[in-house]
């Protein structure tokens, strides 16, 4: 008996135990009751008196010999899937830089939710247009300045990059029937000295209503509840009698900042009024440059700049640096 027990003990410990099957073979070949273990209790019990007497406690420590091998190699298993399971946990998560709205963006996101409020839908354009949709059709003369080199980027004899967003209401209007009550916000182009307050591109929302009995009085109205909502409650606003070819009449419109911060100062050269945007009745020879009868309807237009709007709302001293794309600047609007 004592050789099969060193026998047994031989086999369990040059057993390879390198996987869980691995070592549930060794369960069931050493130490389930129809194991070689239990095998020997089995012949254990029929051994005389005095054999029992000096085997029994050579017979016990093989088996928890037998058992230690087997505790030992299934505490390896579990401290091993608990190590790979706790460098998961432990591993630093990875930064995932997010990406932020730009803030110029955001204001034409802002201005358009009013507007869509006031059941004005949204619309777009191309930003290379051609000479009929930037300017003849709006009206522009000829000799209109803007049609010249030193103010309009010119891609071809025919196209320019749009100076204007009023473009887009060509467009509309030639290719929807009245009523037309739409917003276009977009980037335009001007060959312009850039400076701190103006640049070669910048951006307009452009509002554009065309219906039957469209009055100036619709106009202004629009434009307050906008100013209302977008500016605050209590805003000022005026509006300066001006020109435009494609609309008559025609108007600025400015907003009360005041004189007191320096920033306020500068935006509005001292003046404490900033202009927001130019508007009016749309001229007659645009609705006939469309093929919308000035005789049954009449509309109002109007065009804003977006990027002054955003420099007032977020502080901003400079205008170039909304498109230096400098992360450092991008990233303090990244929670909007
Ligand atoms: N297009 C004009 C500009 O860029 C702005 C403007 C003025 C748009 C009057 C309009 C308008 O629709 O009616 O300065």
């Amino acid at each position: 008996m004592k050789d099969r027990i060193s026998e047994i003990v031989q086999e369990a410990k040059s057993f390879s135990i390198n996987s869980k099957e691995e070592l549930e073979a060794f369960r069931l070949k050493f130490l389930v009751k129809k194991g070689l273990v239990n095998d020997l209790f089995q012949e254990f019990k029929s051994l005389p008196p005095e054999e029992k007497k000096s085997l029994g406690k050579e017979l016990n420590e093989f088996k928890n010999e037998i058992q230690n091998i087997y505790n030992e190699a299934e505490q390896n298993f579990q401290s091993e899937a608990s190590a790979t399971k706790k460098s998961v946990v432990d591993l630093p998560p990875f930064f995932q830089e997010l990406g932020s709205r730009h803030p110029i963006n955001t204001v034409i996101e802002d201005m358009s939710a009013i507007f869509e409020r006031l059941g004005f839908s949204v619309s777009d354009g191309p930003e290379v247009e051609d000479d009929w949709h930037n300017f003849s059709a709006l009206n522009f003369p000829d000799n209109h300045p803007a049609r010249d080199m030193q103010d309009t980027f010119f891609v071809d004899g025919d196209h320019a990059l749009r100076t204007h967003t009023s473009s887009v209401q060509v467009r509309l209007m030639e290719t929807q029937k009245p009523p037309i009550r739409a917003i276009m916000p977009g980037r335009v182009y001007r060959n312009e000295a850039i400076s701190a307050r103006s640049n070669c591109f910048f951006h307009q929302v452009e509002g554009l209503y065309i219906d039957k009995g469209v009055t100036f009085a619709d106009l202004k109205q629009t434009l307050y509840q906008f100013v209302q909502e977008f500016f605050g409650k209590n805003t000022e606003v005026r509006f300066r009698a001006s020109y435009f070819p494609f609309t008559e009449p025609s108007a600025e419109m400015d907003i009360y900042l005041g004189k007191e911060t320096e920033s306020d100062y500068r935006l509005t050269k001292g003046t404490g009024w900033l202009e927001i945007l130019g508007c009016g009745m749309v001229d007659v020879n645009v609705l006939e440059n469309c093929n919308i009868d000035p005789n049954q309807y009449t509309g109002f237009a109007f065009g804003m700049g977006v990027d002054r709007i955003a420099m007032l709302k977020y502080g901003v001293k400079d205008l170039r640096t909304f498109f230096d794309n400098d992360t450092r600047f991008l990233n303090q609007f990244s929670s909007l």
